[in-house]
């Protein structure tokens, strides 16, 4: 298993087909009020927080997974990684002497590399970069496992930013065998190099499939999956963006297209009105709430596959 997790790239498929079984385990394990061996994996370590964006759901489950594994959480407030207080490299190699693992929500993806670079004793886990965002994809698998069993041969369309939450969700279906049309205006489309190890990794036949019209993309789906049209970090482009991807939104009349027991996700926050109605993420349909549970067990999962054997 990888030492770190950025990117859902840094699993095999079958180290995600794993992860997303153990994921499984800790859930019913959890409901049914039953201790696991899993519960002492972290007993004796400490994990980081450092979050400089916000969150509700990552930084909840986190504290409250870390916990449930019997290691020790501790907040680092964001104001350490001010530029001018000290170097990136500094805070990483201050937190390398105190705890084994740092959780990290952050800008630009390269500051995850530079606390691997600067400090090689500890473990990093990604829980949002402006890149992408692995965590939410690793829940939304469990997601979509737990409806359908497999993923295999699949369709999901996400409408709306290629983004970092679309980013991980590409990875981790095609990884899985399940074929992602992805609705974008023409300037908002995934980065070329996620559409070329998105071929790389898939598995089972499964495709990355890019549309400008949603109603295309959607068209006979398994799943719609949207997230906000404007991401943290990109609030001045607010304006612009709310007018252009208007016609992107997930209503009624889009789901309408997808097949008739389709699935509606999103990875919340949502912005009722906007990327989605109240209808539709009201609706039977709607498994957004799914998703945030299965953060907690999801991410347990992932931390046992990181600490899993190591000294
Ligand atoms: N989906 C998600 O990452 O939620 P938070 O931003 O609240 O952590
Ligand atoms: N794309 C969103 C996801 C929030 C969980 C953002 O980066 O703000």
């Amino acid at each position: 298993m990888p030492k770190h997790f950025q990117s859902i790239l840094d699993f095999t498929p079958d180290e995600l087909k794993y992860t997303l079984a153990l994921a499984g385990d800790l859930k019913n394990a959890r409901r049914a009020r039953l201790t696991t061996p899993h519960a002492v994996t972290l007993a004796g370590r400490t994990v980081g927080l450092l979050f400089e964006k916000p969150s509700l759901r990552t930084r909840v489950t986190f504290t409250i997974g870390i916990n449930e594994l019997g290691g020790s959480v501790v907040d680092i407030p964001s104001d350490v990684m001010h530029a001018d207080r000290e170097p990136l490299h500094d805070v990483a190699r201050n937190l390398e002497r105190w705890v084994d693992a740092v959780v990290i929500r952050t800008f630009a993806q390269a500051r995850l590399s530079i606390f691997i670079e600067s400090a090689p004793a500890l473990r990093i886990v990604n829980a949002l970069s402006d890149e992408e965002h692995p965590c939410q994809a690793l829940a939304d698998m469990q997601t979509l496992q737990e409806r359908w069993g497999s993923l295999t041969g699949r369709t999901l369309a996400f409408v709306g930013d290629g983004n970092n939450v679309a980013t991980s969700l590409v990875h981790a279906a095609l990884m899985l065998g399940a074929t992602v049309r992805i609705a974008t205006p023409k300037a908002f489309a995934l980065p070329p190099e996620v559409t070329a190890a998105a071929a790389k990794v898939a598995t089972g036949g499964a495709e990355l499939k890019q549309y400008v019209d949603p109603k295309e993309a959607v068209k006979g789906a398994d799943a719609v999956y949207t997230d906000v049209w404007t991401s943290m970090g990109q609030e001045v482009e607010y304006a612009e963006r709310t007018k252009i991807f208007s016609r992107y939104q997930v209503n009624e009349a889009l789901m309408a297209r997808a097949k008739p027991d389709a699935l509606f996700m999103h990875c919340l926050p949502a912005h009722r009105g906007q990327e989605v109605t109240d209808e539709v993420i009201e609706s039977p349909a709607s498994v957004a709430f799914d998703q945030a549970e299965n953060r907690l067990h999801a991410q347990k999962a992932m931390l046992v596959a990181l600490f899993k054997d190591r000294g």
